[in-house]
Parts: structure tokens; sequence; C-alpha cells
């Protein structure tokens, strides 16, 4: 099972304000479900309790919270304490779907720090934005990349951005 890590940022990798994302970017949403569709995607008890009620669990993926409460449950979700288990779990011979880390800032901290991000999709984020949460520090030094997407800003996307995929 692969595991991969899925975050957009701003300029100074900025993630979100107030519990919440700070821009509204529809093609990046699209990029975001498409890549994740069918997959399991890990997630933080702040990151979960963001998302709006009607859009909760994500669509079409196994969603995976990760909670230090003993008895937090998540409508929808599978709850678990601890990173290294819940990829324990879905580490099985048979199993083909990846672990996408989706945030927040804590999560991102946690599987990076456990050293088990083998691929991330980063969407940069042309703009610099007021901000509360960041994405960790990387030393992309040690990252290869490709972009996988440009886009530039329009009617329905107030700003450009560039997804890169990276990997060791
Ligand atoms: N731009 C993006 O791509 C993106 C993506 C995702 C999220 N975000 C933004 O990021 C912000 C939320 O990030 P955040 O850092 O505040 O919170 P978070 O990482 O989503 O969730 C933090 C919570 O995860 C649980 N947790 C943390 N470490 C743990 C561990 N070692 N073991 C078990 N559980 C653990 C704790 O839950 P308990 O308190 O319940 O114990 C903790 O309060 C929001 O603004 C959101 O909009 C942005």
């Amino acid at each position: 099972m692969k595991v991969s890590l899925i975050v957009a940022t701003g300029k100074n990798g900025e993630i979100g304000k107030n519990n919440d994302l700070i821009w509204h970017l529809p093609a990046d949403m699209k990029f975001f479900k498409d890549t994740t569709e069918d997959h399991i995607v890990i997630m933080g008890r702040r990151n979960w309790d963001s998302i709006p009620r009607k859009y909760r669990p994500l669509a079409d993926r196994e969603n995976v919270v990760l909670t230090r409460s003993q008895d937090y449950s998540a409508e929808g979700a599978t709850v678990f304490n601890d990173l290294e288990a819940a990829l324990s779990f879905y580490d099985q011979s048979s199993e083909k779907r990846t672990c996408f880390i989706i945030g927040g800032a804590q999560v991102y901290q946690l599987a990076l720090d456990a050293g088990c991000v083998e691929e991330m999709y980063i969407t940069h984020i042309d703009q610099e934005f007021d901000a509360d949460t960041y994405f960790p520090k990387v030393d992309f030094s040690k990252w290869k990349s490709e972009v996988v997407l440009e886009h530039s800003h329009d009617e329905k996307n107030p700003y450009a951005f560039t997804v890169k995929r990276y990997w060791k």
C-alpha cells in the first residue's frame, strides 16, 4: 500500500485559518477529488470537523479520522488513535488503494516525521494569504518533482496554481 500526501498551500505554506480553508478554487477541488477518489483519506479530527456535514464523509473514499479521544465517533468514518495503527490496518497485501494523508497541519507533520510519505501532491497557489495554519517545512532538495497540472486564474478560480508531484 502506498502512502501519499495531498495539500494546497499559499506562497508561504499557508493552508488554513480559523479551522477553514482560505480560498475557493473549484479546479483544485476537482483535482483533489479525482486524485483521491476510490482511495483511503486520513485526516485529523480538526480537518474532519471543518468539512461541512453535507460533504462528509468525503464521497467515494474511505474516510479515516485521527484523534486522541478514546470515545470519539465520526459518522461514516473510521476512527483511529494512532497513525501507525491506521496505516497497518490498511496495509494488507490485497490492498490496492493508496492512503492519502489529507491534513491538516498536525497530521501532515505526524506523517512526515514518521517517514511514511512516499509521494506528495502539492498545489502551489500563486498568492499570499492571511493564515494561522501552515504546511510543515520540507527540504524539497530531497524530493524529485514534476508538474502535473497548471491552471491560470479565471472567473471561477481567483488564483493561478501549479500542482506538482514529489517523490524520493
Ligand atoms: N490547504 C489544505 O490543503 C488543507 C488540508 C487540510 C486541512 N487544512 C486546514 O488545516 C486546518 C486544520 O489543521 P490542524 O493542524 O489545526 O488540525 P488537524 O491536523 O486537522 O487535526 C488535529 C487533530 O488531530 C488529532 N491528532 C493530532 N496528532 C495526533 C496523534 N499523534 N495521534 C492521534 N490523533 C492526533 C487531534 O485530535 P483530538 O484533538 O480530537 O485529539 C488533533 O487535535 C484547517 O484550517 C483546515 O482548513 C488545509
